[in-house]
């Protein structure tokens, strides 16, 4: 079961909405920040936190890229192949990713820093490339910032 702070947060955002089915989304998003990736386990404490059937959490998690379902890295860096991004460098910057760190897409680096996943558009077309790190968000990616950007992350 979720500690005494997740149940409290959960339970504030239970009050925002008319029912309980409402809070399923932020109440995802916060098992996943709780446990690192939605597990079984997790999936059943908001199930059972939110008083839902099991096979709605599971089917509601399972159709959103943005939740987890393995053990990832401590960083996620989600970083953006489409089009736009594409044409400006995505591709060459998943080859850096890989030549520098040993990082591929789906995968997770050795010591458990980052993992890797590629995203469609994340809506930043107007300064591709693009990223996300966890929740910070980065644009007009080059080799070099992205060197930078990563060395913030231990
Ligand atoms: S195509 Fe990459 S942000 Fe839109």
């Amino acid at each position: 079961m979720f500690n005494e702070t997740v149940l409290k947060e959960i339970d504030e955002i239970k009050a925002r909405y008319p029912d309980e089915r409402s809070a399923l989304l932020p109440s995802l998003y916060i098992a996943q920040k709780e446990f690192g990736w939605l597990s079984p386990k997790a999936m059943l404490c908001v199930a059972q936190t939110l008083n839902l059937p099991e096979a709605m959490v599971r089917g509601t998690a399972s159709f959103y890229a943005m939740f987890k379902h393995k053990p990832m890295g401590r960083h996620v860096i989600q970083l953006c192949t489409n089009i736009a991004c594409m044409i400006l460098g995505a591709e060459k910057l998943v080859g850096f990713l890989k030549t520098t760190y040993g990082l591929e897409p789906n995968k997770t680096t050795a010591d458990g820093r980052f993992s890797l996943v590629i995203m469609e558009c994340i809506g930043a077309c107007g300064t591709a490339p693009a990223m996300l790190i966890n929740t910070d968000f980065y644009d007009n990616l080059t080799e070099k910032k992205i060197e930078d950007i990563l060395g913030k992350y231990k």
